[in-house]
């Protein structure tokens, strides 16, 4: 598989004066100007792959994850900055963007439809389907082949396209056997609906299942240094059978990027933070130190400590694909400069070594969205 995956790799280039030149976001010009119809001509960005086969994708080496525009993470900013913010992605070479129905909800594949629109055959777009909502809100998973088939075909008029490039399982859903969701997303693939098949937060056994109905391209779950438990179940299970692996909250929710802290305060109508435990005061001081050791291995090499959150995870395999996610331009770039940061095998053995003996505070998820997880 290692063979496999790694023909397809571009040797990707540091990114160049093109990508300097186009990054602040000063110079973003408005949507109608970007280009006409088209995307201009990629930056030099690195690239990986997805999946095996004809299941495969080749995408940059970080997604956008999209969510955060329009859902739980506090504020919304106005929808012209996020669009502009979308096309300039784009421009700096990003072509995986992750959204879902249930961001928002609808919201934000309305925005990342629209806004995407005019590069749609340049770009891997990825949506979720899997829950019931009701009144705006998520109630239960809901996986079965009638309201799969209802969702593809909204997600696919709010993306304002005819085929959704990766299509995942939001979560898996304990009511209705995998084959069976695998087998409807095999017969939306025939039908040129959705091009590829993702889970979400599914178990080895779940992975299993589904691969043998439908090739699974990606699986897509929270991995990061503060959630690590992917490494010692379901990356294994990805290496096997060829499956890519998408972290996401990559940075812990902002967390790692030492942006938030004790006295950050969340919109709780727009945020699930003040819900989760690893998000109280008490849990965010225990868990500083780990701010404090990507700080001091940055700083001697000038990188911040996102970036060495975001390079760490990128290092764990050539076919892991974060997705942060961000509002900002700033943060944008920041992130994807990440891609450019090659540890030697001693400095990763020994960060890993150290961030290893850092016992992390509070779950990453309680309740209902706990047991959905891992499933
Ligand atoms: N499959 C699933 O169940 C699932 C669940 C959750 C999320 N997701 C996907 O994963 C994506 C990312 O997850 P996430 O938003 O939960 O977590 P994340 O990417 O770990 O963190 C996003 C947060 O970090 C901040 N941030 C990003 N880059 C930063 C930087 N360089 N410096 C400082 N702050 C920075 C962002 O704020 P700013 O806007 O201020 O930059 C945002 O609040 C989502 O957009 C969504 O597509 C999937």
């Amino acid at each position: 598989m290692e063979n496999n995956r790694r023909n397809f790799l571009k040797s990707g280039a540091l990114m160049g004066t093109s990508l300097l030149a186009s990054a602040a976001f000063g110079s973003v010009p408005a949507i109608a100007a970007v280009s006409q119809g088209r995307a201009l001509p990629p930056a030099d960005m690195k690239r990986r792959v997805l999946g095996s086969g004809s299941n495969r994708i080749e995408v940059s080496a970080l997604g956008l994850g999209c969510m955060g525009m329009s859902y739980h993470r506090s504020y919304i900013p106005e929808r012209k900055y996020m669009m502009a913010l979308l096309r300039k992605a784009v421009d700096m070479g990003i072509n995986f963007f992750d959204t879902a129905e249930a961001y928002g909800p609808f919201l934000n594949e309305e925005l990342v439809g629209e806004a995407l629109r005019p590069v749609r055959k340049d770009i891997i777009l990825c949506t979720k389907f899997g829950f019931n909502i009701a009144n705006g809100k998520l109630v239960g998973t809901n996986s079965k082949p009638s309201h799969i088939r209802e969702v593809v075909e909204q997600s696919l008029k709010r993306l304002k396209t005819d085929y959704i490039d990766l299509l995942y399982q939001h979560r898996v859903d304990p009511a209705v056997p995998m084959e069976v969701v695998a087998g409807t997303v095999k017969d939306l693939i025939k039908e040129g609906k959705v091009k590829h098949f993702g889970l979400s937060e599914a178990n080895a056994a779940s992975i299993r299942k589904a691969h043998a109905i439908q090739p699974v391209t990606a699986l897509q779950s929270e991995f990061s240094l503060m959630t690590r438990q992917p490494q010692q179940g379901v990356i294994p299970v990805c290496e096997e059978l060829g499956i890519g692996f998408v972290p996401y909250s990559p940075l812990s929710r902002g967390f790692l990027s030492g942006y938030i802290n004790e006295r950050t305060k969340y919109n709780p109508d727009n945020d699930n933070r003040p819900t989760l435990p690893r998000y109280q005061p008490d849990a965010i001081r225990a868990n500083w130190i780990m701010i404090e050791t990507l700080a001091d291995f940055g700083n001697q090499r000038g990188l911040t400590a996102a970036q060495v959150a975001l390079a760490w995870l990128l290092a764990q395999k050539p076919w892991i694909v974060p997705i942060p996610g961000t509002t900002k331009p700033a943060h944008l770039q920041e992130n994807l400069w990440s891609a450019d940061y090659t540890f030697t095998g001693n400095e990763l053995a020994e960060l890993t070594a150290t961030l290893s003996k850092i016992t992390v505070t509070g779950e990453r998820y309680t309740g209902v969205q706990a047991q959905q997880t891992n499933k």
